[in-house]
């Protein structure tokens, strides 16, 4: 009975945007209403800012703030909700479609003045992957932003998900007065720096009450009135099931800032969005309520201090109740695992705890036998899918540049490719390729592997384009293939045959000489 009760109060999200749009500033009001801090400017960025003297020093700064901002749990009212933080930096994306395998719900934040950004876009191709319930909210409305009407074809025209609003603004910038609730049909007026939690309301039941021109003035009533008659007339009654389909977004407009318009976004939120539901795994569907436990790790953690190469896995539990010091079963290395300090995440702060739900996010204590995608059970044999690799960007051969040090740099290139921060593929007579989306991992890596392992390395530039998983229900032909095309094999961490391509005219002449082979952006196909 615990374990149903404990299910349908959680609330696990992230909240996701282009950099800049406001998702710090949001996740901070979250915070402030749910009593988890108490003043604003708790929550630090976690965004590289580009005025940085020195890119990795600011990461490893970053990797600070991030281990304590990773998951920020908090209660409100009689829910448990638990957010998730992701990278703002494009670099980092990896990081962030990870961290989207966690959750059960989004929150897209966009700036009105931008409106759809190249991030979003990225973003929201991953949510539709996974079809995961999106909210949007509309944010910055104290600025002179795009028109309301023509941000929602925006939304549905570039992020190929149907809209609608449930707030919706009257005026804008300097002359913006408030929003208006359209389900549940209340005014709330706009009052600029508002640093207050709570909010006056004007119960409006009826728009053509003569009392909307008291609060507001003439001009701005009539626009409302008629923007409201069309979005009734356009947009269908917003609709629960498609919402938790991730085919519909509800819409919401406000100022983070200004503390304005979360009331209603996290009200509603808090109604609307899915509790923790079924997941799959490779061998079957597991549900939430089963009693057994069952969970799989996201994201790995490496401590900041060098001296102590311990980790910190990000543990999300699926089914059942996890338990301090119980054994679980690793299923990958077919072993019995224990914790004994397993935490928990409120802000700023971890503590130890004694058993969690699912929807949480626990951090274990790693010192190497974890690795992103790990799951552990009770016994059974159990594998959960959905972390999927991308295809990289860029292209390096890693050489060692002290032959005394192979072993030091082996381990540390391995140990920083099963924390997500690139990936490691193998070729023939053991060269390493090092892909990444993004130029600034390899300075990451550059440096950890001096700082934390002692080894150096260079890096040598690689032409191929992307990177391609190739499978083939015809064993003979993918055998050909990849005896063939040798030069542009690679094995991945799990061994997977990839094909490195190096343009895309590459990878249409491979279709077309191996029609039966199929050649997958994501490792999750395989
Ligand atoms: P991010 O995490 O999505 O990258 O965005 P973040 O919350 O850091 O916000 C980016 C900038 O936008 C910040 O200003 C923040 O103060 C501002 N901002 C957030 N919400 C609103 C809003 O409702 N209205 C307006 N006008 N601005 C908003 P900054 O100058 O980059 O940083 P800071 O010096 O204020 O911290």
């Amino acid at each position: 009975m615990d374990l149903q009760k404990e299910i349908s109060r959680r609330k696990t999200f992230a909240i996701i945007s282009h950099p800049d749009a406001g998702k710090t500033t949001l996740t901070e009001k979250f915070l402030l209403f749910g009593g988890a801090i108490q003043t604003a400017g708790a929550v630090k960025s976690n965004k590289i800012r580009k005025s940085a003297t020195s890119d990795f020093m600011e990461i490893e700064k970053q990797r600070g703030i991030s281990v304590a901002t990773s998951v920020m749990g908090f209660e409100y009212g009689s829910r448990r909700i638990n957010i998730l933080d992701t990278p703002g930096h494009k670099d980092f994306a990896e990081d962030t479609y990870r961290t989207l395998t966690a959750v059960d719900s989004v929150i897209l934040v966009i700036d009105c003045v931008k409106g759809v950004e190249e991030q979003t876009e990225r973003l929201m191709e991953v949510c539709r992957m996974r079809r995961t319930p999106v909210i949007i909210f509309i944010n910055k409305l104290d600025r002179e932003g795009r028109e309301p009407f023509e941000l929602l074809d925006e939304l549905e025209n570039k992020l190929s998900i149907s809209v609608r609003p449930l707030t919706w603004p009257i005026g804008q910038g300097q002359s913006f007065k408030g929003v208006y609730n359209l389900y549940g049909k209340s005014l709330n007026l706009f009052e600029s720096g508002s640093s207050r939690v709570t909010q006056s309301f004007v119960s409006l039941q009826d728009l053509n009450d003569p009392e909307l021109d008291r609060w507001i003035p003439e001009s701005f009533s009539k626009k409302l009135r008629d923007d409201v008659l069309l979005i009734e007339g356009v947009y269908e009654p917003f609709d629960r099931e498609l919402y938790r389909e991730g085919l519909l977004a509800p819409v919401f407009f406000g100022s983070a800032i200004n503390n304005f318009g979360i009331r209603e976004l996290l009200e509603t939120f808090t109604e609307i969005a899915p509790s923790p539901d079924a997941r799959e795994a490779a061998e079957r569907t597991v549900h939430a309520a089963e009693e057994a436990m069952t969970g799989f790790v996201f994201k790995i953690h490496a401590n900041l201090d060098p001296n102590h190469r311990d980790r910190t896995a990000f543990f999300k539990i699926c089914s059942g109740r996890f338990e301090r010091n119980r054994f679980y079963t690793h299923t990958r290395l077919q072993k019995k695992v224990r914790f004994s300090s397993p935490t928990h995440f409120m802000a700023n702060e971890k503590s130890i705890i004694d058993d969690a739900w699912p929807g949480d996010v626990i951090g274990l204590y790693d010192n190497g036998s974890l690795k992103i995608g790990d799951t552990l059970t009770e016994g059974e044999d159990l594998h959960f899918r959905g972390i999927p690799s991308f295809s990289p960007e860029i292209f390096k051969a890693l050489e060692n540049r002290d032959p005394m040090k192979q072993k030091q740099l082996d381990k540390g290139i391995r140990q920083l490719t099963e924390e997500g921060l690139a990936q490691l593929f193998i070729q023939f007579g053991n060269r390493k390729i090092i892909g990444t989306v993004g130029e600034l991992q390899f300075d990451v890596i550059k440096f950890r592997l001096e700082h934390e392992y002692n080894a150096q390395c260079d890096f040598t530039p690689l032409r191929y384009h992307k990177a391609f998983w190739v499978t083939g229900a015809d064993k003979e032909m993918l055998e050909e293939f990849r005896r063939r095309k040798a030069g542009a094999i690679a094995l991945d961490r799990e061994e997977r045959p990839v094909f490195l391509a190096e343009s895309e005219w590459m990878l249409k002449v491979a279709r077309e000489d191996y029609p039966s082979l199929e050649f997958h952006t994501t490792s999750e196909c395989t």
